[in-house]
């Protein structure tokens, strides 16, 4: 059960994650026109990484699913560490909101980290998940968002590692 997707769409991904293994040798653009025409979904895609691809809820929220084995494990370990982060971490992680096989729904955060403030910042951030246990990685500014409160937000933490 889903609040955010309906039984339909929930389906649709068990499906597409039945048949993602015959695309496993594509290219990333390849993997996500393949998936999005096994999807069927109804929401406008709005990125599309090397893993998982990204769907605009229209309703403040994205769902990411899945379109390699490894991004159904990156949809777990972003649950995992938002979960289980110290509080005072978790306002530089993307909020999430629900997940389940293969699929996670966040906040949808669009607002670009400006140069200065990821230069500044970043070191500060990086040192701040290690402090916690956690080692970030892939913190490319492509996979940073600013929050309202101005701070610099990690919306693909996917590849993090928390002991
Ligand atoms: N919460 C979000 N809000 C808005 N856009 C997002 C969000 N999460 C991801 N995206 C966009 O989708 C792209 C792919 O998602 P990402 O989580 O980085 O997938 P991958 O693990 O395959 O790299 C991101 O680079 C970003 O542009
Ligand atoms: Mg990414």
């Amino acid at each position: 059960m889903s609040v955010f997707l309906s039984n339909w769409e929930m389906k649709s991904i068990k499906l597409w994650l039945s048949k993602m293994h015959h695309y496993k040798d594509k290219s990333k653009s390849e993997r996500a026109n393949e998936a999005k025409t096994i999807l069927q979904l109804k929401h406008e895609m709005i990125g599309n990484g090397r893993n998982r691809i990204v769907y605009d809820l229209n309703n403040g929220y994205v769902l990411k699913v899945a379109i390699t084995k490894w991004g159904i494990q990156n949809n777990k370990t972003e649950f995992k560490i938002y979960k289980h982060c110290p509080i005072d971490l978790q306002e530089h992680l993307c909020l999430v909101k629900e997940a389940g096989h293969g699929w996670i729904i966040m906040e949808k955060m669009q607002v670009e980290v400006p140069d200065k403030i990821y230069d500044k910042g970043l070191i500060e951030l990086k040192n701040k998940f290690l402090d916690a246990g956690i080692k970030p990685k892939d913190m490319w500014k492509s996979n940073m968002r600013l929050s309202e409160k101005g701070k610099i937000t990690v919306v693909d933490y996917g590849n993090f590692i928390m002991y």
